[in-house]
């Protein structure tokens, strides 16, 4: 796993991305450490600053090693947090830390089916991998409560190539922006990314 430059400039299709996060697994939150990796702890700040009420069921995909969930279950440790991912070795070392209620192996574009709908679905760090929007959309509207919150990262380099705003707004008539935060760090002790790829946190609000 020397290769980290591909990680600003995209790994490439599903299978290649799988492989990647299987083989980096074992090493990837000591990786994630030593860069510093801000995502998971600011988009708990920037969540809990802006909502009061405590979400019940919580979906996380992209879960990964379960970074975010360890944040998500220490200010919410009644919520019954669920995850998916497409790499089955991130998602071992997720469920060894206990704090998914299930865990599946599954692409965010594909629709996931549960008996319940979601007061939150979160996808941290990892919009970056969306190759269709409309699908990932699709997914989380399925998945959602009505007033229920979507909150995501979003590098903002891959954000001003993509016009993200304005699929941000095709979408609004069933996610409406929340709040959107000031360009913040994401991997500030990576060389690549350091202080010139930032990120952006949103919260959408399904209505
Ligand atoms: C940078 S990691 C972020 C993981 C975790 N959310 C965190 O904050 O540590 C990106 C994750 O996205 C997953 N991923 C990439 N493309 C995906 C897709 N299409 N569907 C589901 N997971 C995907 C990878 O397997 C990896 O675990």
């Amino acid at each position: 796993m020397s290769n980290f430059k591909s990680l600003v400039s995209g790994i490439g299709n599903l299978n290649k991305t799988t492989k990647y996060y299987d083989d980096w697994s074992e090493k990837y939150d000591e990786t994630l450490k030593l860069w510093n990796y801000q995502a998971p702890k600011k988009s708990i700040k920037f969540l809990k600053e802006t909502i009061s009420v405590k979400p019940k069921n919580i979906l996380d995909l992209a879960c990964g090693t379960g970074l975010f969930g360890t944040e998500l279950k220490k200010i919410y440790p009644k919520s019954h947090i669920y995850g998916s991912d497409i790499s089955k070795k991130s998602l071992k070392i997720s469920s060894d830390k206990k704090i998914y209620k299930k865990l599946q192996i599954k692409n965010f574009e594909q629709l996931h089916h549960y008996k319940i709908k979601f007061d939150l679905i979160s996808l941290i760090g990892s919009m970056t991998y969306c190759k269709n929007f409309d699908k990932l959309f699709a997914n989380i509207n399925k998945n959602i409560k009505n007033n229920g919150l979507v909150l995501f990262t979003h590098r903002i380099d891959l954000w001003r190539q993509q016009d993200f705003l304005s699929i941000l707004k095709k979408h609004q008539k069933s996610l409406k922006i929340n709040k959107i935060s000031r360009p913040l760090n994401y991997l500030p002790l990576n060389n690549d990314f350091k202080n010139k790829i930032k990120i952006k946190i949103v919260l959408l609000q399904k209505h």
